[in-house]
């Protein structure tokens, strides 16, 4: 049973978009009949987030999110629908009936949360034991220089074999909560094991700084190395960076983060006061990182290890990073060296001036691994060569969604491989051109182009059509529904007929097509005069349609002469009238 739509639909309208975007973006500017700022999602420093509180939507044309207010707050905070939904209606005083299945949900949340915490304590309460294993546990700690403070700071912890279990299962906690909380698992031969046996234990803190999981290093030879807890209801790898909730405040200042590959690249830099250092989870570095930290930093140092593996987990993260629009710089360890043996041996600022000193852009590590590829050697390349070395580049470049970058690279490339700037544009944008070719697929012809962030939208007359009817629905009435021949079309429109607003017509579409309508709805394109707008359009959809049934009859006319099918009079007397009838309305 969930929350009654009508509840929602109370909590939405009592919660003006702008104002509860305006508490997170206080710069909200007028444009026209929206609001404008930049966007809290993405890094950008011209404004391409719009805000409709006529239509309660707000829309990223940078980063393509968009939503209705709940959706907003969401991603603002982090948090799940339904916790959207609560927080402003207990912004607007309103009460929501919990479902039962709410309250068992939540409730499930809150008691795998009260394990991993009490765990979190039972492990960082091992390392002061007095066993031999403990022991163990802080001479290793000792011998990578880590310092009492440190280990506190992220709760580190350790327990010897089968001391975990003996003491979650004597507190009451079943193995069922034990398994669901990620903390063992039940081998094939029907024990249970403990992942965090034997090792370091590394919490992973939510950025609420709640504990969600575990990583641990193991200080025998056991293998693996690193072991983790495997995603559970309140844990995914891909959303959770490691140290990032530790770095937060100094983050917030500073805008810069470091991303590092493994839990001791982390601790270290971090109990050396550099802030922004955090790691992906024994995992690939995904768009959900990205995301994450492009909202707490406006420029990220990629630093993995110097080894293949290495360069090819920096070039994966480097995309994605691109993709959203974070200004991202490469920098490189020695060989054979982590960042927390540099640290020990050096200091901090040493690893700065390494850092700075061994930094590359983007695109110049890029070039580089075209070099270390043997794609290109030395300076004296063949035009071939060269030809498919700035191909390959050319994918990465059309990975940022900035003119400005990509020109900036081009011109790069262009000195590096000496070759001319004008021809490498002019193969972009050819490249970009087929590209986009495979995506039009439309063929009813624009009418009037729109034009987003200056770029122009082409958009075909259906979407023209709604573009009205949704700004203007007095139209609605005057359009039959035969005229949507487009899936997504033809849906939006049903839905407008059925008297829904943009927001239901938004939240009751597949997600797939919702940044389409965000798009189509927030730009109302202003006509000299709509009604005749509306009329052009609306008469070219029908022509379109008449010429479409024209060139079906005229497939069974041709079967008819040819004798293929039996002549039918009607059929051929219709062909030619409708043919007559184009030819006079089309001139
Ligand atoms: P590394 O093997 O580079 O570890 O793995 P490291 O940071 O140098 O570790 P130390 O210095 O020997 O302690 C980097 C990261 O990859 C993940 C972990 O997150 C680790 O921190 N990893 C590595 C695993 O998940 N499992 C493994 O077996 C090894
Ligand atoms: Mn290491």
């Amino acid at each position: 049973m969930p929350i009654p739509e009508d509840t929602i639909d109370k909590v939405r309208l009592s919660n003006n978009i702008e104002s509860v975007v305006r508490e997170y973006l206080p710069d909200l500017k007028r444009a026209g009949r929206n609001w404008k700022a930049c966007c809290p999602f993405h890094n950008e420093k011209i404004p391409s987030f719009i805000v409709s509180s006529e239509k309660g939507i707000f829309r990223c044309f940078g980063c393509n999110v968009a939503g209705d207010v709940f959706k907003f707050v969401m991603l603002a905070d982090n948090i799940s629908w339904i916790e959207a939904v609560k927080k402003l209606a207990e912004k607007a005083n309103i009460v929501i009936q919990e479902t039962k299945q709410d309250v068992m949900r939540t409730s499930e949340k809150a008691k795998l949360f009260a394990i991993l915490e009490n765990s979190a304590v039972f492990y960082h309460r091992g390392l002061r034991e007095k066993t031999t294993s403990a022991k163990k546990a802080r001479e290793y700690l000792e011998k990578r220089g880590i310092t009492n403070e440190t280990v506190n700071k992220f709760k580190m912890g350790f327990s010897s074999k089968g001391q975990f279990l003996r003491w979650a299962l004597k507190k009451g906690y079943t193995t069922t909560d034990l398994l669901k909380a990620g903390l063992i698992t039940k081998t094939e031969q029907g024990f249970f094991f403990e992942y965090m046996s034997e090792r370091i234990v590394f919490p992973i803190f939510n950025l609420e700084g709640k504990i969600v999981a575990f990583g641990g290093r193991s200080i025998t030879n056991q293998e693996p190395k690193y072991l983790n807890t495997p995603e559970t209801s309140v844990y995914s790898k891909s959303s959770n960076l490691y140290g990032l909730f530790q770095t937060l405040p100094e983050l917030r200042k500073e805008r810069k983060t470091i991303v590092l590959e493994g839990y001791m690249d982390v601790v270290i830099p971090q109990q050396f006061g550099i802030s922004g250092a955090v790691a992906p989870l024994g995992t690939a570095f995904t768009q959900n990182h990205a995301k994450l930290i492009a909202r707490y930093s406006d420029s990220v140092t990629l630093l993995f290890d110097s080894d293949n593996a290495g360069r090819i987990a920096t070039q994966r993260a480097l995309e994605i990073l691109v993709e959203n629009g974070i200004e991202t710089k490469v920098s490189a360890l020695p060989e054979n060296v982590d960042a927390d043996e540099y640290l020990n041996q050096h200091g901090k600022e040493n690893f700065f001036k390494l850092i700075e000193n061994s930094s590359n852009s983007a695109i110049d590590f890029m070039i580089a691994r075209l070099y270390r590829d043997s794609l290109l050697y030395g300076k004296k390349n063949s035009p071939e060569i060269k030809a498919k070395a700035i191909y390959s580049l050319l994918d990465f470049v059309a990975k940022s969604s900035s003119a400005i970058i990509q020109r900036d690279w081009i011109k790069d490339i262009a000195q590096y491989l000496n070759v001319d700037e004008e021809a490498v544009w002019n193969e972009f944008k050819k490249k970009q051109k087929r590209k986009h070719k495979g995506h039009a697929g439309n063929d009813t012809k624009s009418l009037i182009p729109y034009f987003v962030e200056n770029k122009k939208v082409p958009m075909s007359l259906e979407e023209n059509l709604l573009n009205i009817v949704l700004s203007n629905r007095d139209y609605v009435k005057r359009v039959d529904s035969s005229c949507l021949r487009d899936e997504r079309c033809a849906r939006v429109f049903s839905l407008v007929v059925s008297g829904l607003s943009d927001v239901k017509i938004l939240n009751a579409l597949p997600q797939e097509n919702r940044n389409w309508f965000s798009e189509l709805t927030l730009n109302a394109i202003k006509y000299n005069d709509i009604e005749e707008a509306f009329e052009i359009i609306l008469k070219d959809i029908k022509l379109d349609m008449l010429e479409k049934k024209r060139q079906q009859l005229e497939k069974e006319v041709l079967l008819m002469s040819d004798g293929k099918k039996e002549k039918n009079a009607k059929v051929i007397d219709k062909y030619n009238e409708l043919t007559t009838f184009l030819k006079g309305s089309r001139k």
